[in-house]
């Protein structure tokens, strides 16, 4: 098999392209900031060479919808295993000139054919790894429907210009990074069955590879170049559409391949029937200000509107830390019950969502908290009394949230008019379901473990044309109807703790975003343990938070966030993490 992705080791200062010209990498660390403040717009992404571009639109005088375009594209380049193409988002975008808050959905869906036991074999559900290494997990890929119609209501460029930075990087590359190599190196053993895979992203020696080469993905830039000419179209029917139904209906196996992959059920049909959804969002009023996040079937809007409801009970201002803490895992536990049990593609189950996000519900939800950590899983409450329905109506049973680690990859972007884009987008998980799509450089997702796989009746089963649950929760905040702050994060399930961690912080501990960014993260999602930063555990918190009965899982590091917030009405200090995942880039157009 050709091998369409080339690593070469570059010198320090420069690449030499296939061309012949002199690129120099525009990745030095040093370049690369967390912070940055400043006017005329400012971007926040995981890495520098998709803020950078971003930044240029902006310059050029595009909006934030156009710049969040742009550096999406080069994300699905340079975080190949964490969002492109081959998935789907949503992106929460804070319109200036209505002053109104919107929402894409673009969403994966699950192929026609798919049922409640799609994922069963013998009468049980499939391990995970058989489930995601698999055609089964691939949902409907809904990122370039979703750029194509944010862009046709909401942007001012075109989708063919903004796909131009992306389409050089893949095809002149960038230096691998160790966050790239780590991300092969876990997925080896399923990306060698694939031939496709193999070819584009390991080494002739079936490798990742090496940090400091040359990465190049010439195949995602032909991509990118069809869909720039022909339009979103193209990727919907024709040739690129064929090779994914072929791809997920006959994994392309090398002869040597030591796993079973099992063939998937998506046709040409389900691919030319896929749209993106524009949908309200999320709203709740938190200390007096507007908290907009990303409604079903995302659960990130309703669960984090829940347990801020839930929090806005205490005094938190004024409360010592840990205690703080303590109600912020304990509203947490609670929500996600309750998200466990309630959330869905609405299509599909009639998510009681007034009623999650009452305050009368929340007021009921907070009863329950003591002093004392909760024991999980707890089970969940009844909003339906509160949703303006008579009865009660169906729900799933008391359940804890499953441990995955996720992908995904979020950006947030504001522009000079005041325009704002909280953006998350994945493949699901690192490296999606490890099928590159023959002559396309791309992964496709593995977006369909997102459903209860392993249950018949569950609202989140699997059906055909369904959305899965997901945890997305691109966020924007407004304080009397103008831009506060912008946020989101990856990280599977933990994403809303991170989103929920990050507002209280910044909302009610007097941190900046910055501070709130780089502060120690916890995450309780209705799980006996609650997940942990290691240097948290060393904390007077940690203690004190023992001694009321909570239990720590320690993880290296929980989320990789990014977000914007508003110091006056054209001040922007952009945020990204400092360390995690190796640090994220923050730009703004006017430096201050
Ligand atoms: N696949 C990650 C999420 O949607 O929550």
């Amino acid at each position: 098999m050709r091998r369409t992705a080339r690593s070469v080791l570059v010198s320090l200062l420069a690449v030499v392209t296939a061309a012949g010209g002199l690129v120099v990498p525009a990745v030095g660390a040093a370049s690369k900031q967390p912070v940055a403040t400043g006017t005329g717009g400012a971007v926040s992404t995981v890495e520098l060479l998709a803020s950078r571009p971003a930044i240029r639109v902006l310059k050029r005088g595009g909006n934030a919808v156009d710049a969040a375009v742009a550096a999406a594209a080069v994300l699905g380049v340079t975080e190949p295993f964490s969002a492109g193409i081959g998935g789907g988002g949503f992106m929460v975008i804070y319109d200036r000139s209505s002053g109104k808050v919107t929402t894409i959905d673009h969403r994966e869906r699950a192929p026609f054919a798919m049922h409640p036991e799609s994922f069963f074999e013998n009468g049980e559900p499939l391990p995970f790894n058989d489930a995601r290494f698999s055609g089964l997990s691939a949902g409907v890929p809904g990122t370039v429907r979703g750029w194509a119609q944010a862009l046709r209501r909401y942007g001012t460029m075109r989708l063919r210009t903004l796909l131009r930075p992306a389409i050089r990087r893949a095809r002149e590359g960038f230096v691998v990074d160790q966050v790239f190599f780590d991300q092969v190196n876990g997925n080896v053993a399923y990306f060698d069955d694939i031939t496709t895979t193999e070819a584009v992203f390991l080494d002739a020696d079936g490798t990742p590879p090496d940090v400091g080469t040359v990465f190049r993905n010439p195949d995602l830039a032909r991509t990118y170049e069809r869909i720039a000419n022909r339009g979103p179209r193209v990727f919907y029917r024709g040739g690129i559409a064929r090779a994914m139904v072929q791809a997920v209906q006959q994994p392309p196996l090398t002869s040597d391949a030591d796993h079973t992959w099992r063939p998937g059920v998506m046709t040409l049909r389900d691919l030319e029937a896929y749209r993106s959804l524009e949908r309200k969002p999320t709203r709740v009023n938190y200390r007096g200000v507007d908290v907009f996040g990303m409604g079903p079937p995302s659960s990130g809007g309703s669960t984090i509107g829940e347990a801020l409801n839930i929090l806005e009970g205490y005094d938190l201002r004024n409360l010592p830390r840990e205690q703080v803490l303590h109600y912020f895992l304990e509203a947490s536990r609670l929500a996600f019950a309750d998200r466990n049990a309630y959330v869905a593609d609405p299509a599909y189950f009639a998510v009681p969502l007034r009623g999650l996000l009452s305050e009368g519900f929340a007021a009921e939800r907070r009863e329950l908290i003591t002093e004392e950590a909760a024991t999980s899983p707890v089970a969940p409450g009844d909003p339906y009394p509160y949703n303006g329905s008579s009865s009660s109506g169906s729900r799933g049973e008391a359940s804890v949230t499953v441990e995955r680690s996720g992908s995904t990859t979020h950006l947030t972007v504001a522009d000079r008019s005041g325009n704002v884009v909280s953006y998350t987008f994945t493949i699901e998980s690192i490296g999606g379901n490890g099928i590159v799509v023959p002559g396309t450089g791309f992964l496709l997702n593995n977006e369909l473990t997102d459903f209860d796989y392993g249950s018949t009746t569950h609202p989140n089963r699997v059906q055909g044309g369904k959305r899965p649950r997901s945890s997305m929760s691109p966020t924007i905040v407004l304080q009397n109807g103008r831009p506060l702050l912008a946020v989101g994060s990856p990280g599977g399930s933990t994403i809303i703790t991170t989103v929920l961690q990050i507002l209280i912080n910044r909302l009610d501990l007097g941190m900046t975003l910055p501070e709130a960014i780089a502060e120690l993260r916890l995450s309780q999602r209705n799980t006996p343990t609650t997940l942990a930063e290691p240097a948290f555990l060393e904390t007077a918190e940690a203690e004190a938070l023992r001694a009321r009965g909570h239990e720590f899982t320690s993880v290296p590091e929980i989320g990789a966030a990014t977000g914007i917030e508003f110091l006056t009405r054209r001040l922007m200090r952009a945020a990204a993490e400092p360390t995690r995942r190796g640090g994220g880039s923050a730009l703004v157009v006017n430096p201050r």
